[in-house]
Formats: C-alpha cells, sequence, structure tokens
C-alpha cells in the first residue's frame, strides 16, 4: 500500500502548501531582507538583485523541508558551508537571518504548528553557517 498524508505526519513541506508555499516562502524572505532595517548587516552581504538567491534557497528549502531535493540534483550536495565562508557570520547575522524567516512565515500565513516545528531546526542550521 502507498503512503498517504493520512499514514503518517505531514512534512512541514506539505503544511506550508508544497512547492507553491516554499516558492512563497523563499520570496517573502528576501523579501523581509531587503526591507527591514534591522536585517540591513546581512542584505549588504547580498548582491544587488536578488533573484538568484531567491531561486537557491527555494531550492534548498524545498528538500530540506521533507519536498522535491531540487537543490541536490542540480548542485549535487546540501552542504551550504562552502558558500557561506567569505562571509563574515557570528550571533549578530545568524539572529537576523532568523528574524527574517520569523516575518517571512508570518508574512505568507503559515500555520502555527509548522512555524513551531521549524523552530529549532531553523536555529541550528543557522547556527552552522557561523563562520566566526
Ligand atoms: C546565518 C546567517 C546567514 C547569512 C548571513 C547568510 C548569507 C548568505 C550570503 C551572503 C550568501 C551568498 C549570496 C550570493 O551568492 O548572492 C548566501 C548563500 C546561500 N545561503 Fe545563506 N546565509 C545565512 C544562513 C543561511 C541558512 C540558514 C540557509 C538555509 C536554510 C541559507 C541558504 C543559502 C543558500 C541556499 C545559498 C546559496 C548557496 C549557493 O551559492 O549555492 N543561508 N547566504
Amino acid at each position: 500500500m502507498t503512503e498517504t498524508a493520512q499514514q503518517r505526519e505531514a512534512t512541514p513541506y506539505e503544511l506550508l502548501g508544497g512547492d507553491e508555499g516554499v516558492r512563497k516562502l523563499s520570496k517573502a524572505f528576501y523579501a523581509a531582507m531587503d526591507r527591514l532595517p534591522e536585517a540591513r548587516t546581512i542584505r549588504d552581504m547580498h548582491k544587488d538583485n536578488l533573484d538568484e538567491i531567491e531561486e537557491k534557497l527555494y531550492e534548498f528549502l524545498s528538500g530540506w523541508l521533507g519536498g522535491p531535493h531540487h537543490y541536490f540534483n542540480k548542485y549535487g550536495t546540501i552542504c551550504l558551508s562552502k558558500p557561506h565562508r567569505p562571509y563574515a557570520i557570528g550571533e549578530a547575522e545568524r539572529d537576523q537571518w532568523l528574524m527574517c524567516m520569523d516575518v517571512a512565515l508570518d508574512d505568507i500565513g503559515a500555520p502555527g504548528t509548522v512555524k513551531a516545528m521549524l523552530k529549532k531546526p531553523f536555529f541550528m542550521i543557522a547556527n552552522m553557517m557561523r563562520t566566526r
């Protein structure tokens, strides 16, 4: 018998609304980074045009949240340490990133259950990106 969403716990990917939801989240994330003065330090690390990075975050998050592994299929890895190595990322920068993600989740109207589910994993992955 094939597995259905009724027989197991839904993945965050499903709870966020699948492909469309993850696209919205990535878009809302960089829109928040772009507009929030509190995220200025990390915004300044990025290129003026955020289209490419928005696509990459969408590809990565899709797999990380339990959906199709677009980033792995395209780049052959899910290790993000190397692309972050050139940047000075400490606690303050990590917290700016997490704040943008919190705002993005609110902006797309993510359910409280999925926000609670993702709180710790997002902290852990963002903390892993620290370079200092
Ligand atoms: C902790 C704070 C973080 C900061 C300050 C940060 C900043 C950056 C910067 C400056 C880039 C390069 C942008 C460019 O090439 O235009 C980048 C790339 C990227 N970041 Fe982050 N990032 C952080 C955490 C994260 C986290 C937690 C994730 C995933 C959940 C993530 C996902 C990505 C992806 C997918 C890329 C593209 C990598 C590639 O070039 O293939 N970042 N990040």
